[in-house]
């Protein structure tokens, strides 16, 4: 029997090792690995330069305290300002501290302009921003939060894509507006261009800041460095995580210099966050996502592959609603409930995972190969003529 306490409902299923896409199981099968981590192995498994740049910092420093100054962070937060909106970085270790970070960077940002009452954040009524108890809030949803109480005040939500509820929610103690640019874990809806822009123009009108959490649609995943870029809209404050540390747990907030003034020395802090470690595989995570044409590869083989999906959609309308998502942030909207669809892809050696309003999500590494993804469609086509029958 497992000590493990049971907060997971564990598939039944273990590895020995990985390699790029694929994963090799105990039980002796090899698995295309279309979850990689839910989006967090950016680059796949045992990526031969992610273990060259942390064999080489292990052998030099793993850990030090944010006492010091850590010069592989002052690199990473350099690289990552110079390519975005961002002008400063704190580095954290999970997407739920980041996030977490947001909510106090903007909160200090209206205290110390001698408005503490203007404290409230607003957010997608079920939306996913991680497990601490302040996230859990800000999801607005009634299953995560349950036997989690008291309630952690600061938070309202409004409806997605509902801009009435949207403005009904915004008063004069509203400071910031915050959601996922693309939910995730609720089921790979993108917030459409036009709707970030709207939500830009609300928060410039009513000056309160508009924070786009990008830790599962950031850092490649949808074809841009991040999700938000195709709008224009510049965000004041990015949570991100998954893909940075490329499997090495890694969050970070990024933001501009105005509300990064609030963060003065002692306002925030992480034991962990940013160690020379973690910092070196993050600079080596981004020597790859930023080496020429590598998005420009990604868009191409991720249209190739919703093209496809599309396709195979439109074969079986009563088993697939639609194709949705970004880049190679993927969800297979189902009629009906995915257990059976999932289950069905593992058996035929492909690994998916389960997201909201019955999606099958599909998370394939950044660096997938075509003939990759023609296997992984061979497997879904497949899967689609025995749901069938
Ligand atoms: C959009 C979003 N925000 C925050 C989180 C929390 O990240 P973590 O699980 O690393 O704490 C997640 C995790 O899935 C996420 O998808």
């Amino acid at each position: 029997m497992s000590a493990l306490a049971k907060n997971y409902n564990r598939r039944k299923i273990a590895f020995k090792r990985g390699k790029g896409s694929f994963l090799y199981a105990t039980n002796g099968k090899k698995y295309l690995d279309f979850v990689q981590g839910i989006a967090v192995n950016s680059l796949g498994h045992a990526n031969p330069y992610l273990i060259r740049a942390i064999n080489k910092q292990a052998k030099k420093v793993w850990h030090v305290s944010n006492a010091f100054i850590i010069p592989e962070g002052e690199r990473l937060a350099k690289r990552l300002t110079q390519k975005t909106f961002a002008d400063k970085v704190i580095f954290q270790n999970s997407g739920t501290e980041a996030t977490e970070a947001a909510i106090k960077i903007a909160r200090r940002y209206f205290y110390l302009k001698g408005k503490p009452n203007k404290n409230r954040v607003l957010c997608i009524k079920n939306s996913f921003h991680g497990r601490t108890i302040a996230a859990i809030f800000a999801s607005g949803s009634k299953k995560m939060i349950e036997g989690f109480g008291p309630k952690a005040g600061g938070f309202d939500h409004f409806r997605f894509g509902d801009n009435k509820s949207l403005k009904k929610a915004i008063n004069n103690k509203t400071a910031a507006i915050m959601v996922e640019t693309v939910m995730g874990e609720r089921g790979i809806k993108v917030i459409p261009d036009w709707w970030l822009r709207e939500l830009r123009k609300i928060c410039n009108k009513k000056k309160i800041l508009l924070i786009l959490d990008e830790v599962q649609c950031g850092i490649g995943r949808s074809g841009n460095f991040f999700a938000f870029e195709n709008s224009r809209v510049k965000p004041d404050i990015v949570p991100i995580a998954k893909g940075i540390g490329g499997g090495f747990p890694i969050g970070a907030v990024l933001m501009t210099k105005k509300v990064a003034s609030s963060m003065t020395p002692g306002s925030h802090g992480s034991t962990f966050g940013g160690n020379p470690l973690a910092m070196s595989v993050g600079n080596a995570v981004l020597d790859q996502i930023f080496k020429k044409g590598f998005l420009k590869n990604l868009k191409k083989i991720s249209k190739y592959f919703h093209a496809e999906l599309n396709k195979i959609r439109n074969a079986h309308p009563k088993l697939i609603k639609e194709v949705r998502g970004v880049g190679l942030l993927i969800g297979l909207q189902l009629c009906k409930d995915q257990k059976k669809f999932i289950q069905k892809l593992e058996n035929n050696k492909l690994l998916t995972i389960r997201a909201g309003e019955n999606v099958v999500r599909i998370l394939p590494p950044l660096n997938v190969k075509k003939s990759e993804i023609d296997f992984a469609l061979k497997i879904i086509r497949k899967v689609c003529k025995e749901i069938k029958l």
